[in-house]
């Protein structure tokens, strides 16, 4: 079975799923490997992990797209020269047209850095401080035509400290996306 994953930066949850397929246990279970990771950007820094680990790797610019339909029609071309049983977002910037999601019913999965159905959307952190919230967290969902909704497979909970900046907040919770997205993964998988 084969995994594609859609990075726009630095690629770390990318990482923690290569990192986890790598392992015979995985390899013998789950007859899933890791296929391609493709970004949006050219210099996402988790390309060069990628191509370390001896995975293929596409850069597709969306900025040399005349429309989001147009940029996602290339995307899903390139997906699907690999077969994926599975698509995985790692941190990929981009929302996605209802095509896109509709072509991968049932085998697309996000990682969202807050306890959905709380703060869909962008600067969670800050939101999340803002609001007072004494927990925070992140979530694996299915990725639905709603951005951030979809059936929730797994999620992890983190404190806010009282003086946490949001950059904090963002590495504590990023410490345990590392752990929930490649168990989640490998569950879905199974
Ligand atoms: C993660 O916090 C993810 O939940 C969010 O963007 C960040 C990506 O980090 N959507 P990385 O690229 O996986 O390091």
């Amino acid at each position: 079975k084969n995994i594609v994953i859609l990075i726009s930066g630095s690629g770390s949850n990318m990482a923690a799923i290569v990192r986890a397929a790598e392992q015979e246990r995985w390899a013998d279970r789950l007859q899933a490997r890791v296929a391609a990771v493709i970004s949006n950007k050219a210099d996402a820094q988790g390309l060069a992990f990628a191509q370390e680990h001896g995975i293929a790797t596409a850069v597709l610019d969306h900025k040399a797209f005349a429309s989001r339909e147009d940029f996602d029609a290339a995307l899903m071309a390139r997906i699907d020269a690999f077969s994926p049983s599975l698509v995985v977002l790692a941190g990929f910037m981009r929302i996605l047209t209802p095509g896109f999601v509709a072509h991968y019913a049932g085998r697309l999965l996000n990682i969202h850095p807050s306890l959905l159905p709380a703060f869909p959307g962008l600067n969670t952190h800050q939101r999340a401080i803002d609001a007072g919230c004494k927990f925070a967290g992140a979530t694996v969902h299915q990725v639905t035509a709603d951005l951030d909704h979809g059936p929730i497979l797994d999620q992890a909970v983190v404190p806010v400290m009282a003086d946490d900046t949001p950059e904090q907040l963002a590495a504590r919770v990023l410490t345990q996306e590392h752990l929930i997205y490649p168990r989640a993964v490998a569950q879905f998988l199974a």
